[in-house]
Order: structure tokens, then C-alpha cells, then sequence
């Protein structure tokens, strides 16, 4: 199996070096504990494997899938850029640190205010429409000013239909065959096109899309620097790399993946006589998804019309298995290795029936108390948290060398009333 899953000689999972059952003892459930070298490692990996075949190459993290300061600040010694999608996002990248150069603001459905503010953090910016080019050229002076295009290559890929972001049916980006006249109309109006950019789809294990894409775009960016005249500085072909949550996928083999994309781009840049301009990609998932476990305690076994352990967080915590149906992988943290004996349904505390983990999972006999380990919670699960049921979100940790760090602190019951304001009238007296 390519999980990222280690087992001690207690027979405990195991995280950076650190026991999972020593965490969840010291800080309580739920938990999220991330491993810091894991992060770092895999920011590496596909930095090597992609300069060793182009090497004006960067990597933009987009930061959605995890925007913790410590991990961003992770990221910024690592040499990353950003990839930011929200004001939020801008604001953040620049608090942790990264300058504004070292970020990219791909908005959506962007409003004028929000164009205001990050042009003057001094961020580049990515853009969606027409609209947005427009409603920009009223904000700032055109002439000369950076921008680049985000276009639908209409080709789309994900692990659900909610993340697939190329084709006819996503809002996203340019259309493909107005790039050309897009790229024009900006030039007329002072602006200095400089980039281009897709993204397809999130959580893709399979290179075909991607090579397909990236034949797509370089066709469409050749066609725009001929007969729009535009010289790219930048070429960025987005996220969307996979990692394996089930034990039967395999890990991304990046190496053969980089040589194959940059060797699509290279034929291409000379096909168009498109110079050496720089190559992005935008890595959310891959970099963080699999330094992290979700740790939750089994507070309630029981024997229903099918068998429920009940564990002590809920989607509230983890949206992934409710939202898409995501398969997270699940170890009983204290009996890591035991034998797998019985059929389980894993069900979260929030009170709506789609709060599970897990239907059918094979696993040791669990007892209440046991630890659950859920797996690859590094991307999009501390970030798409909420307060639902007024339940406060967990506290976050950070293992570095078998260290513990409390990165973000668990929420308490008056957090839940920030910014909400009872008027005067309606106060209890
Ligand atoms: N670039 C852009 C413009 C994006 O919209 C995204 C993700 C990425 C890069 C990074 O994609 P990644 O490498 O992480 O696949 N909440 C969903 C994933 C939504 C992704 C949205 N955009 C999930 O939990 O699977």
C-alpha cells in the first residue's frame, strides 16, 4: 500500500516520528497532528523532479488546501510561491510572510472592491473574464500592467463532479477559442498580457488529462503569441495532482509525470517559437494531504441494525466523506497492525445521517476509548471545517523531529459567539 502510514513497536501509528497515542493523551481529541518533514519532503520531490527536466520552474501552492501559518510559513522557506484565490488568501500569504511577487490571485466572480485591495498588496493577478478585465481597467491604469488569463481548455478531470474544473460546464476561466480576441482586447487597451494559465480538475492519480491539458494549453498559448503578438514571461498549468487515500491506488509516479509535461511544453515552446518562459504548477493536495492524521476518540460501540463506533468529531471537522463521498483511510491508532476482524460503519457526532467516515470498514475489534487515526487530512479538511452544531473546531500540531508544536489552539465555547452582536432589546436583563 502507498499510504503514508507508519506503525511503532507498541503497535501504534506512528506520525513524524512521534506516537499517535502519546498526542491524542497529552492534547485530546479531535485533533489534527501534521508532519512537518512530510511536507517539506514532498514540496522537494516535485521540485527535483520537475527542475531536472526545465528549470525555470516554480511551484505555487495553492494554499486553499491548508492555510495554517506555521504550514505556510513551512512553504515559504521551502522556496514555494502562492497560488491565493481569495482576498483572504492574498492577506495571509502576505502575513506569512511570502512577497507579493511570490503570489498569483486566481479569483472567481471577483467584486470591484476585492480587485482594489489586492492590487494594491501588489500581488499579481490571474484573470477569470471578461468582466474582471474590464472592472480592472477601471480600477487601475492599464498601461503596461501585468496580468495573465486563467482559460478552459475544455478539458476536465477530478475525483468527483464537484472538482472537475474544465469543459462546458464550469464557470471557470476564458473560453478557448475566444483566447486569442481576449488577449487582443487587453492589449487595446494598455494592458501588458504576460502569463496564461488552466486548471482542471483536483485529486487526479491518472497523467492522461494532464498530458492532454497540457498539449491544449501550449496549442492555445502558441496560437495566442502568433496572432496576438504575446511574448509569455509565465506558462501555468494549475493543480490537480493526486495522492492515494485507498489503499489500492498508487502513489503519483512524478518523476516519469514531470518528464512527460515538460517534454509536452518544450516540443511546444519550439513548435511556436515561444522562447524559454518561466513553467508554473499550483500543488495543493500533493504537498500537505498526506502529512496529516485526524485523531478521534470512539466514545460509543453500538449494535444497531448495523454496527456504528461512534467517534467524538463529525463532518464539521472533515467534510471530505460527506461532500464528495471521499474514501479517508481509518487505522484503530492503538492497534495499528491487529488483525482486521469485523465490518464497521464510522459515524461522526453532528446530527444529520450523512455524518459517516466510513460504511463497511474492515477493522480490528474496536472498543470505546480506542484512538481512530483518519488518514490523509492534510488538504481541505482543516480548511473546510465549520462550527456546525456548534461544536468548536480542534486544535492543530505540528511534529517536527518527533516534537510536538500546538499550531492553531482548539476553540472554546465563547468563540462561537464572535462578532455576534444580541441587540440591546433582546438582552436578558
Ligand atoms: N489551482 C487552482 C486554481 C485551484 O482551484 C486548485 C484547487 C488548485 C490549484 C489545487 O488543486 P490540488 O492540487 O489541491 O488538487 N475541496 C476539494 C478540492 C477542491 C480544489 C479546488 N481547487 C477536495 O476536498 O477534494
Amino acid at each position: 500500500m502507498d499510504l503514508n502510514l507508519k506503525i511503532n513497536e507498541k503497535n501504534h501509528a506512528e506520525i513524524g516520528g512521534a506516537d499517535t497515542i502519546e498526542i491524542a493523551k497529552k492534547y485530546g481529541t479531535p485533533l489534527y497532528v501534521i508532519d512537518e518533514e512530510r511536507i517539506r519532503s514532498n514540496y522537494k520531490r516535485v521540485f527535483n523532479a520537475f527542475t531536472k527536466y526545465y528549470s525555470d520552474f516554480k511551484i505555487f501552492y495553492a494554499c486553499k488546501a491548508n492555510t495554517n501559518l506555521a504550514i505556510m510559513r513551512i512553504l515559504e522557506e521551502s522556496g514555494s510561491c502562492i497560488d491565493a484565490v481569495s482576498p483572504g488568501e492574498v492577506y495571509t500569504s502576505l502575513k506569512a510572510g511570502f512577497s507579493p511577487e511570490r503570489v498569483l490571485f486566481t479569483g472567481n466572480n471577483v467584486t470591484n472592491d476585492e480587485l482594489k485591495y489586492v492590487n494594491e498588496t501588489g500581488v499579481r493577478i490571474n484573470i477569470d473574464s471578461v468582466s474582471q478585465l474590464e472592472r480592472l481597467a477601471k480600477i487601475v491604469d492599464p498601461e503596461g500592467y501585468k496580468i495573465s488569463f486563467r482559460v478552459n481548455p475544455m478539458v476536465g478531470a477530478g475525483h468527483h463532479e464537484h472538482c472537475i474544473t474544465g469543459g462546458e460546464m464550469s464557470k471557470f476561466g476564458i473560453k478557448e477559442n475566444e483566447a486569442v480576441e481576449v488577449y487582443q482586447i487587453a492589449k487595446n487597451m494598455g494592458f501588458d498580457p504576460v502569463g496564461i494559465h488552466t486548471h482542471i480538475g483536483s485529486g487526479i492519480l491518472d497523467p492522461e488529462p494532464f498530458k492532454l491539458a497540457t498539449n491544449v494549453l501550449m496549442d492555445i498559448a502558441g496560437k495566442v503569441a502568433s496572432e496576438a503578438d504575446i511574448d509569455f514571461e509565465f506558462i501555468d498549468f494549475g493543480g490537480g495532482l493526486g495522492i492515494p487515500y485507498e489503499p489500492k491506488e498508487n502513489l503519483l509516479a512524478i518523476d516519469e509525470f514531470a518528464k512527460e509535461i515538460t517534454g509536452i511544453f518544450k516540443t511546444k515552446l519550439d513548435k511556436y517559437g515561444m522562447g524559454k518562459p518561466s513553467m508554473y504548477i499550483e500543488p495543493g493536495r500533493y504537498i500537505v494531504g498526506d502529512a496529516s492524521y485526524l485523531l478521534t476518540t470512539v466514545n460509543t460501540v453500538k449494535n444497531s441494525y448495523r454496527k456504528f463506533i461512534g467517534v467524538d468529531c463529525g463532518f464539521n471537522t472533515l467534510l471530505r466523506p460527506a461532500m464528495y463521498e471521499s474514501y479517508h483511510h481509518i487505522v484503530v491508532a492503538n492497534k495499528a497492525n491487529d488483525e482486521l476482524v469485523e465490518k464497521v460503519d464510522i459515524a461522526g457526532n453532528v446530527c444529520e445521517s450523512g455524518d459517516l467516515f466510513g460504511r463497511d470498514r474492515p477493522l480490528p475489534e474496536v472498543e470505546e476509548g480506542d484512538v481512530l487515526a483518519i488518514m490523509n487530512t492534510g488538504a481541505y479538511s482543516f480548511s473546510m471545517a465549520s462550527q456546525y452544531n456548534s461544536r468548536p473546531r480542534p486544535c492543530e500540531v505540528l511534529i517536527n523531529n518527533g516534537e510536538c508544536e500546538i499550531i492553531r489552539e482548539k476553540e472554546t465555547y465563547e468563540d462561537l459567539f464572535n462578532n455576534q452582536i444580541v441587540p440591546e432589546r433582546l438582552k436578558k436583563n
